[in-house]
């Protein structure tokens, strides 16, 4: 038996600004490493203000100058069957993470950590630098997911997860 994809949620506080542009560069950083069947990436955010809507529009027109298309995402809000779903749960500030262990059901399976070596600050009420800075720390930090997911899978029991 083949073990199953790694599945990777991560999550920010509004998933429209943060969260979106990290689900399409990861997803990007493994389909150019040949890893796109066995890494399954989405994204979340702790809050329900934009439930179904779009990638804020400053988000998707930075990360298009990148060559990341954020158009067909939509926002949702992290739910308890998150933790079981995903292996890891990855948020992008300490507030962030700080909610997320609160709302992991005892037992869960799911690992929670931070997304980058340092947070990812909310760009949604700054200047432009703001939503370029989040593209930088997000493009290096996807990089070393990518090599740490594919030691992740060599690791993997036959059959486990
Ligand atoms: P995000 O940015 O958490 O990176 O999606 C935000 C988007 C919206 C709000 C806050 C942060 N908001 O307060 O509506």
């Amino acid at each position: 038996m083949r073990p199953g994809p790694l599945r990777v949620l991560v999550v920010c506080l509004g998933n429209i600004c943060r969260s979106p542009t990290a689900e399409a560069v990861l997803r990007q950083r493994l389909r150019d490493a040949g890893l796109d069947g066995a890494v399954e990436v989405d994204s979340a955010g702790t809050g329900d203000w934009h439930v179904g809507m779009p990638p804020d529009a400053r988000s998707q027109r930075h990360a298009r100058t990148r060559g990341y298309d954020l158009s067909k995402l939509r926002g949702r809000q992290i739910g308890a069957a998150d933790f079981d779903r995903f292996d890891l749960v990855l948020a992008m500030d300490d507030h962030n993470l700080a909610d997320l262990q609160m709302l992991k059901p005892p037992g869960a399976r799911a690992e929670v950590g931070l997304f980058a070596p340092s947070a990812v600050p909310d760009p949604y009420h700054g200047p432009a630098a703001g939503f370029e800075h989040v593209l930088d720390l997000i493009e290096a930090a996807s990089a070393e997911w990518v090599a740490r997911l594919e030691l992740r899978m060599a690791r993997r029991p036959v059959g486990g997860t």
